[in-house]
């Protein structure tokens, strides 16, 4: 596990750190000291860390704050151990108000200590980090199909509505427009950049990415072309072997045109949603891909077509388009004009701004497929299955 310790001093850390360091040979931790007595939890990774231990004399209000902040906007933070002289009654209350996993005293019991720090991993390795990591990928078999609007939402559904942990990458080497359908926040890098990194970890896609919500992150395709030479398959492959040990959702989205890198995406994919529309030159394309896909041997299964922008007049039948395509459709998505541009021209995701729109509905029932029917039990105003499944 990953385990940050913040003491009031970095002396003081590394007594605790040589405590922690005796349990397991494998747990990573880090010791920092207090900056004019604050915690400044912003210096940490907080997405990729398992444990903060807090060392100190007497519990700190502005702990309490700091830790409700957290507490208050990421479904999915570290466990917080904190370790003081003395609580009293009301200290330890707020303290499991805020969420922090074991209260601890000084002088430090090895024992308890390494107890807590035990039920820690018991209940995180249950989460299953890694094992549970699912990766999307979206790709349409012609431009504008709605691949980017429909992937970039449907990650906003899983990590707000849902609680998960959603890593979005934006694979296109040349025009990615992916974070234009999120936020107007650009990232500190791009996604070739860091890829290219022989230094790759997860604290680098965090610094990298932008923070569309505190559980998703957006990592952003190069600005110009130059920026994404040299970018191998094998990077790709390496972005993903660290992004699904820290995400439980990782979604590419994908260009058209397949090369060696795109496919390497598509090799790793759980789920391959190949976006299309009720359209002929849409379904020829389409159909080219799907052939593709049969030649590298793609379980059926695992490619899943989603028809976009369906409507009851002027377009083809789903009967019709699966003749045509010669295999199912998975999902339909109703045509919205109106909800769409307006979501597009604000630049924020369509379930924010028309939550109740045919189009968000949709991809909930896409994102409830994908996490296999579990009911979310994120508790924000944002969540819109809160009332769906309210009895
Ligand atoms: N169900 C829908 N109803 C109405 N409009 C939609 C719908 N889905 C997508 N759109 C519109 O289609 C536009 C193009 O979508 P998008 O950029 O996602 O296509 P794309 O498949 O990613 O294209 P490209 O291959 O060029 O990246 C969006 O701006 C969005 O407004
Ligand atoms: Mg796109």
């Amino acid at each position: 596990m990953k385990i940050v310790i913040i003491s009031n001093t970095l002396d003081e850390a590394d007594i605790v750190q040589r405590v922690l360091s005796s349990f397991s040979g494998s747990d990573q931790i880090t010791s920092l000291g207090r900056i004019d007595s604050a915690l400044h939890l912003d210096r940490i990774d907080l997405a990729s860390t398992d444990v903060v231990v807090i060392d100190v004399e007497t519990v700190q209000d502005s702990d309490i704050r700091a830790l409700s902040t957290i507490a208050h906007h990421s479904a999915v933070a570290p466990a917080f151990i904190y370790l003081s002289q003395t609580t009293t009654h009301d200290q330890l209350l707020q303290l499991i108000r805020v969420g922090v996993s074991d209260v601890l005293h000084h002088p430090i019991e090895v024992n308890q200590c390494r107890e807590a720090i035990d039920r820690i991993r018991v209940k995180r390795a249950s989460l299953g980090k890694g094992a549970q990591s699912k990766v999307i990928s979206f790709l349409s078999g012609k431009g504008g199909a709605g691949a980017t609007f429909l992937a970039t939402n449907l990650g906003y559904i899983l990590s707000v509505e849902m609680g998960k942990k959603v890593l979005f990458a934006d694979l296109h080497m040349q025009g990615g427009d992916a974070s234009f359908y999120l936020t107007n926040l650009t990232g500190n890098s791009n996604i070739a950049d860091i890829a290219k990194s022989g230094e790759l970890d997860s604290m680098m896609i965090a610094s990298a990415a932008i923070p569309v919500e505190p559980n998703y992150l957006l990592l952003q395709s190069p600005d110009s072309p130059e920026k994404a030479a040299g970018l191998t398959a094998s990077h790709i492959d390496n972005l993903i072997n660290v992004a699904i040990q820290h995400y439980d959702y990782v979604i590419l989205d994908l260009p058209h045109i397949l090369d060696a890198v795109t496919i390497k995406a598509l090799d790793r994919s759980d789920v391959i949603f190949v976006v299309t529309q009720p359209i002929m030159t849409y379904l020829r394309a389409v159909s080219h891909m799907l052939h593709l896909f049969s030649r590298l041997d793609y379980e059926p299964s695992k490619v899943r077509v989603l028809l976009n922008r369906m409507d009851n007049v002027g377009v083809l039948s789903v009967a019709k388009v699966e003749d045509s395509i010669q295999k199912n459709i998975n999902v339909s998505i109703p045509n919205d004009f109106l909800n769409a541009v307006e979501a597009v021209n604000l630049g924020v995701p369509i379930v924010e701004s028309a939550p109740n729109s045919a189009i968000s509905e949709a991809l909930r029932g896409i994102a409830l497929s994908l996490t296999g029917g579990e009911v979310p039990e994120v508790e924000n105003k944002k969540s819109m299955f809160k009332r769906m499944f309210k009895k």
